[in-house]
């Protein structure tokens, strides 16, 4: 598959070099060439670079990697205005957290947008936008086998097209994820505020993960 980024940063790394390891092509869509350049060089065969208009042309799935607050300008800029990612499959992995969130003290996490992905697919007419990966860390997403305590890591999605919501699962599949079906675009707003909740936790030095029960004992079923 084709896949382009927009945005040439940890992400469009991160995600890029684990579809090259499972055999897509990949262009890094920058709008500073030579950033663009650079990263697609360090990620080596497979990878190419262009400007964002050229990794609209390019994907047939588009990452979607650069600041909440500049995803629209971004996606502007790559031609989203003359129709140019109309029909593509645009996964928005952004968080548009408070300019000062990684200064303020641990635990004051805030968004500083919602609803960053109906903003995108307002921005992107006919664009099939899927709200993903915005949960963790590029570290995660690139790091070796991604399972702890035996299961595989889960990324839930958000997206209204079925195909698109297909397609993104699969290439969740190749990073040896698990794809976890969330819900309409409708549903994006909370998997970005759950992010933003979440972060707060874990820069508290809390483990989120333990608030969770098992699914089994998560709610009370009627007999
Ligand atoms: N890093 C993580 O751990 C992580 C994890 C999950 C989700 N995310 C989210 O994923 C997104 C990307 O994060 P990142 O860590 O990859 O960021 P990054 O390393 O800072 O890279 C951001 C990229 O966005 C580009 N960009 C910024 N404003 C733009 C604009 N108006 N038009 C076009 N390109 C623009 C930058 O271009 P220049 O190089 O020209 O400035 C850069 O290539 C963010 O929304 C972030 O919250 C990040």
């Amino acid at each position: 598959m084709r896949i382009a980024t927009i945005g040439a940063g940890a992400m469009a790394s991160a995600l890029g070099s684990g579809w090259i390891a499972a055999g897509h092509e990949v262009l890094i869509g920058g709008r500073a060439p030579d950033r663009a350049a650079a990263l697609a060089s360090r990620l080596g065969p497979g990878a190419s670079s262009g400007t964002l208009r050229q990794a609209a042309a390019f994907g047939q799935v588009i990452l979607l990697a650069v600041p909440g607050e500049d995803a629209v300008e971004a996606v502007r800029a790559a031609g989203a205005g003359d129709a140019f990612l109309s029909g593509r499959v645009l996964i928005d992995c952004s968080n548009a957290f408070a300019p000062d969130a990684f200064l303020a003290a641990p635990g004051s996490f805030a968004l500083g947008l919602d609803a960053v992905a109906e903003r995108v697919a307002e921005a992107a007419p006919g664009a099939r936008v899927v709200k993903a990966f915005n949960m963790c860390a590029a570290e995660v997403w690139s790091a070796g086998p991604r399972s702890f305590d035996g299961r595989r890591l889960a990324v839930p999605m958000c997206g209204d097209d079925p195909d698109a919501m297909h397609i993104v699962a699969g290439l969740v599949s190749d990073l040896g994820l698990h794809p976890v079906p969330g819900g309409g675009l409708d549903r994006a707003r909370y998997l970005e505020a759950m992010t933003v909740f979440v972060m707060g936790l874990w820069f508290a030095g809390a483990d989120a993960r333990a608030t969770l029960p098992p699914l089994e004992a998560a709610v009370a079923v009627p007999d």
